[in-house]
């Protein structure tokens, strides 16, 4: 049985609400939660239970959840100015809500330390918020000028610690790897020659040298830079190694009719959630060759049932709202009784990057 904690008085949700009201323009700096309504018919928040949201933000799904159901729900997030947004929300939903500051890799010690050991449901967002791009002091933006940092925690190791001392192959790999630029060589070239002039400390340093390298394509909507951003980012938050290990967690914690619901911005992302979930999912007449070894002769065991059998994405009157939104997708599955398979890195698609230097 789970270790759920003891329910103490909570704050009770107020008149429930169409989804589709819900959050919108809720957060801090406006910012949108994306499929909202998807998200919530998805997990199915229900009267009593406990539900994490990994990827707390600006509490868009969060307050969503709480306003849904008379449930528990436990917030988490890397970034330290999430805090801020939660001790908000502390205020108004008194112990049906907490937040733990962390990275929802760790999310089954996470839980444990809080007293849990399973849940009735998981919520990830994947990805960065508008509060992180909008701000130019976090550094993610190649649209103002900021310090070249984009690390979500504010810790270890920054997109400028990259550029300015990873060697070009590496950054090259990177780039090319993370965000699928075809002229990351070149752009890695021209990295290395700058920096010995002059080490990069800002955002627009950076964007300004990417458009200078590789033009900007007339009529074209994308930033020259966006690519080499996206990888830089992705990097060095980890992101795509953290989402991995976050469906493996999230595998464990969950009870038997619990449900994952994950939402991601790019192939890249989206291709482990469909790898990991078909491993786990798959009739055993179409046996995957990623499938882990432990998993018995007997036959195959499936320990999730795909809630939808393609991605779910926004519809055009969502994208025009929220044009944050477009490229969003996603994808939900139901925890089986079936033990959980054993995890590993390499059974999903994770591109070959350096391992960070610190
Ligand atoms: C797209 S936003 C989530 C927005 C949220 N759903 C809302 O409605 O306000 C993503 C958030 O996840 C956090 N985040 C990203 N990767 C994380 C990780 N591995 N662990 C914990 N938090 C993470 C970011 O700091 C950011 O605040």
């Amino acid at each position: 049985m789970s270790g759920r904690g003891t329910k103490k008085e909570r704050s009770r949700p107020s008149e429930p609400k169409d989804p589709s009201d819900l959050g919108a323009n809720s957060g801090p700096a406006g910012h949108i939660p994306v499929l909202l309504s998807s998200v919530l018919e998805a997990l199915a928040p229900k009267n009593g239970e406990v539900y994490v949201d990994g990827t707390f933000g600006a509490g868009g799904y969060s307050r969503a959840i709480l306003d849904t159901a008379d449930c528990q729900l436990i917030a988490i997030d890397r970034d330290p100015q999430a805090a801020t947004t939660a001790a908000s929300f502390n205020k108004e939903y008194g112990d049906r809500f907490s937040f733990i500051p962390g990275r929802f890799g760790d999310l089954q010690e996470l839980i444990k330390a809080h007293g849990l050991n399973h849940v009735d449901g998981v919520v990830l967002d994947v990805g960065v918020s508008s509060m992180q791009i909008d701000d130019p002091a976090r550094g993610f933006s190649f649209a103002q000028d900021g310090p070249l940092d984009m690390r979500m925690s504010c810790r270890g190791l920054s997109a400028a610690d990259v550029v300015n001392q990873y060697s070009e192959a590496d950054i090259a790999r990177i780039i090319a790897a993370l965000g699928e630029e075809r002229r990351a060589r070149v752009i890695a070239r021209a990295i290395i020659s700058e920096r010995e002039n002059k080490p990069f400390t800002t955002t627009l340093q950076l964007a300004d040298l990417v458009t200078s390298v590789i033009g900007r394509r007339p009529g074209a909507a994308k930033h020259p830079a966006t690519r080499t951003f996206q990888a830089l980012r992705i990097y060095v938050n980890r992101e795509l190694e953290e989402l991995a290990r976050g469906l493996a967690a999230i595998e464990q914690i969950l009870l038997p009719g619990g449900r994952s619901v994950i939402v991601s911005f790019h192939s890249l992302e989206d291709r482990i959630v469909k790898q990991f979930f078909a491993n786990r999912a798959i009739p055993k007449s179409r046996p995957s060759r990623h499938l882990p070894e432990s998993v018995e002769d007997d036959g195959f065991r499936p320990s999730l049932a795909l809630l939808n059998k393609r991605t779910i994405t926004p519809t055009r009157e969502e994208q025009q709202q929220n044009p944050r939104a477009r490229s969003s997708r996603l994808r939900a599955a139901v925890r089986l009784d079936a033990p959980a398979f054993a995890f590993s890195l390499d059974e999903v698609k994770i591109p070959r990057t350096p391992d960070p230097e610190l």
